[in-house]
């Protein structure tokens, strides 16, 4: 039995995370704990909510519940994938200066926006005491880190230029599953379109603007490869050049088989349930949505569902690693650290990311380690030690919050206007406003 099957099986997948609160105690009975003999609280907010997410936040839950059986696990996820929803209203804690003891945030960009608000403390000294620096992928420690110090403790490495397909009808139209190059994805999903079947499946929802973006910055990254994708996001990296020009026509003609998937497939769980059950054939998705399939959907890795690089992206690992941070005046921050502590742990950090559709951010793995993931994480795992490494857009990494907003909006346009040379204008102004 994998890991995944054993803690989905084992209720712990199964806990109340959707109750809004977990009893840390398996009797229900609470222990005191604080000074004043209250029971200690930890309220975590997240956007673990679909498919698989709150399968693994309950994964993490159970390690931290076993050495802090006290402490009351308070969850605050908000429904909304890719944060689109909990970023908005954990802003608004911060200003109002009442944020939760710890919440998610993105290694990169994103953790960058909270150091430099001062909403989020140095824990150089949690780094200390365990050991981490030593012992995490050195590429995502750089960017959790301002001035030598650590702002943040990663939880997971997400893989984000990945093409998830049906087997069974990519195999009846003839079609490959693993298309090289975006010339012949093209025409596997002109295909799939003459058969009367979604090619590719993707909400149209401008709320879910999101699920565009993030194809979109695959693609860019398939037509520019990684070195000119890094920078595009640094001073003087060049928006209007030919090359983003042929990637943002490449990426319009693939939306064009891209027709949407209706009211009732919005959210990224639903619209990824489309290729489970094979009304379309493709998603370009993070790997978040393998444990939609294998956890939610309980369908089977290279027999129902497969998975390869979204075409032109070979050798590059598009990544995400979601972080979890003490904000500054935490009202717990003795259980806020000792979540930290746990989000830092090889079990806490094992047990999350096998349910999770993720792999740790630590940069041994152990034979036996590895035994704990399904095939899919395995080769995620192959791939980030073999890959050139680059920063998501759509996930924190590259681009502060306020120049994602604003690329948010040119996407939204192009989803109302469908004009390929009003996107480009817009990501173009919106990086000579944000590049630093
Ligand atoms: C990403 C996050 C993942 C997953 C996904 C969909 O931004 O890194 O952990 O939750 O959103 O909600």
């Amino acid at each position: 039995m994998s890991r995944r099957t054993f803690l989905a099986a084992s209720g712990v997948a199964g806990a109340a995370a959707g109750t809004g609160l977990l009893s840390a105690c398996s009797s229900g009975t609470k222990t005191t704990a604080g000074a004043n003999g209250a029971p200690t609280e930890l309220e975590v907010f997240s956007w673990w909510t679909a498919g698989g997410e709150k399968d693994a936040l309950n994964a993490l839950v159970a390690v931290f519940s076993q050495s802090n059986p006290h402490v009351e696990f308070i969850n605050r996820a908000v429904t909304g994938g890719a944060g689109a929803n909990a970023q908005a209203l954990l802003a608004k804690r911060l200003a109002a200066k009442n944020p939760p003891d710890t919440f998610q945030a993105q290694a990169g960009a994103m953790v960058g926006d909270y150091i430099t608000a001062g909403q989020v403390e140095d824990l150089t000294f949690l780094y200390q005491q365990q050991g981490w620096d030593k012992q995490f992928n050195p590429q995502v420690l750089k960017l959790i880190q301002r001035d030598g110090k650590y702002y943040s403790v990663p939880v997971d490495i997400h893989h984000i230029n990945v093409l998830w397909s049906n087997i069974a009808l990519c195999r009846s139209l003839g079609i490959s599953t693993a298309p090289k190059t975006m010339t012949e994805f093209i025409g596997n999903l002109k295909k799939v379109k003459a058969a009367g079947k979604i090619p590719l499946a993707v909400s149209r929802d401008p709320a879910q603007d999101w699920q565009v973006k993030h194809i979109m910055e695959t693609v860019l990254v398939s037509t520019l490869k990684a070195d000119d994708w890094a920078a595009l996001w640094k001073k003087g990296g060049n928006w209007n050049s030919a090359k983003v020009s042929t990637a943002l026509s490449t990426f319009h003609e693939i939306m064009g088989y891209a027709p949407g998937t209706g009211a009732q497939y919005t959210s990224w769980d639903q619209v990824s349930s489309l290729v489970g059950n094979g009304a379309a054939a493709y998603q370009i998705m993070g790997d978040w949505t393998e444990a939609n399939f294998a956890v939610t959907l309980k369908l089977t890795g290279n027999i129902d569902y497969t998975w390869a690089p979204v075409p032109g992206t070979q050798g590059t690992f598009l990544f995400a690693a979601d972080c979890f941070t003490l904000p500054v005046g935490a009202k717990d921050r003795e259980a806020s650290v000792a979540w930290l502590t746990t989000c830092g742990s090889q079990t806490g950090q094992d047990d999350f990311t096998s349910v999770k559709g993720a792999i740790p951010p630590r940069s041994n793995i152990s034979a036996d380690e590895r035994d704990l993931f399904d095939p899919y994480l395995q080769w995620s795992l192959d791939q980030w030690h073999s890959d050139i490494i680059a920063g998501s857009l759509t996930h924190g990494v590259v681009a502060s919050g306020a120049w994602n907003t604003a690329i948010d909006q040119a996407v939204i346009g192009y989803l109302k206007d469908n004009s390929i040379q009003t996107l480009q204008n817009a990501l173009v102004a919106a990086a000579a406003k944000y590049q630093v």
